[in-house]
């Protein structure tokens, strides 16, 4: 099972970069197409160098500080997919920082709320009529007909918050969870799965070099829950990269 067409945001390194390189490459069935979505296109290397390797990777110009940039990238993806939409959409751009309750400032706050909340659900919205255009093939809920995953953090679940802190990370990806539970709500009509998945600790530029695991294994086991959720049962959760569901 692999689906057709997938867009990955945040996609010129760390999780987003690994995200494409083992989705172009997915056997025995890789995606005809892999957008990859990055901030500044032109100095994205590392995709440059995937995209003369593996002919199924477009790159298309996605910054979620800049929503023109939203519809100009839903409209490049149709013109290559057309009536058969968009199957996965995986909001994974995201961005951190440690603010304590003594160094949060307002700018803080409105800034990570826009890149990891309001941006992924302001891009899902852009692309819902590709993906409903997937969707409308039919067939159980999965990420082979139509699905939004978004890249949250075990650090956003109010259950198992036990140190306090990084205040606006925490919050800002607690929101992109609740417009994740919302999304499966309201798209279970058009057959379209949402979820969110916790990846671990992943040494990136945001895990750091102390981080547990490497990227290549953690989208390893990211493909295979993604791969898992076949049902109306598996939308509106928030997944650990083992495939077990989280509390909130
Ligand atoms: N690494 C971890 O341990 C860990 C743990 C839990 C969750 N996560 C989540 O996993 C996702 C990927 O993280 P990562 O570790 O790969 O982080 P990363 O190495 O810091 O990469 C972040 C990616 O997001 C992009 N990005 C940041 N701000 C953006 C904006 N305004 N518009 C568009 N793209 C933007 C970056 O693009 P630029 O290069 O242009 O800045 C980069 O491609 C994030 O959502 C993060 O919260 C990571």
């Amino acid at each position: 099972m692999s689906p057709a067409n997938v867009l990955i945001t945040g996609a010129n390194r760390g999780i987003g970069l690994e995200f494409v390189k083992q989705y172009a490459q997915l056997q025995p069935n890789c995606p005809q197409h892999v957008f990859a979505g990055c901030r500044s296109p032109d100095s994205a290397k590392d995709l440059q160098d995937l995209q003369t390797k593996y002919k199924n990777i477009k790159i298309v110009k996605i910054d979620l500080n800049d929503e023109a940039t939203y519809a100009s990238a839903a409209k490049a993806v149709e013109e290559v997919v057309g009536d058969a939409g968009l199957n996965l959409l995986i909001n994974n751009a995201g961005a951190a920082n440690r603010a304590s309750l003594d160094t949060v400032t307002s700018e803080d706050m409105v800034s990570l709320f826009q890149i990891n909340a309001v941006g992924p659900l302001m891009l899902t919205k852009a692309f819902l009529p590709l993906l409903r255009k997937a969707a409308a093939k039919g067939g159980a809920m999965s990420s082979d007909r139509a699905c939004v995953i978004n890249i949250s953090t075990g650090v956003a679940s109010i259950t198992e918050n036990d140190t306090g802190g990084a205040y606006s990370y925490r919050t800002s990806k607690a929101a992109l969870n609740m417009i994740t539970k919302n999304l499966s709500l309201d798209l279970k009509k058009d057959g379209i799965l949402v979820s969110a998945i916790h990846p671990g600790w992943i040494k990136t530029g945001m895990g750091g070099p102390k981080a547990t695991t490497e990227a290549s294994d953690c989208i390893e086991a990211l493909l295979k829950v993604i791969d898992s959720l076949n049902s109306e049962e598996s939308s509106g959760k928030l997944y650990h990269y083992s495939g077990r569901v989280m509390p909130w």
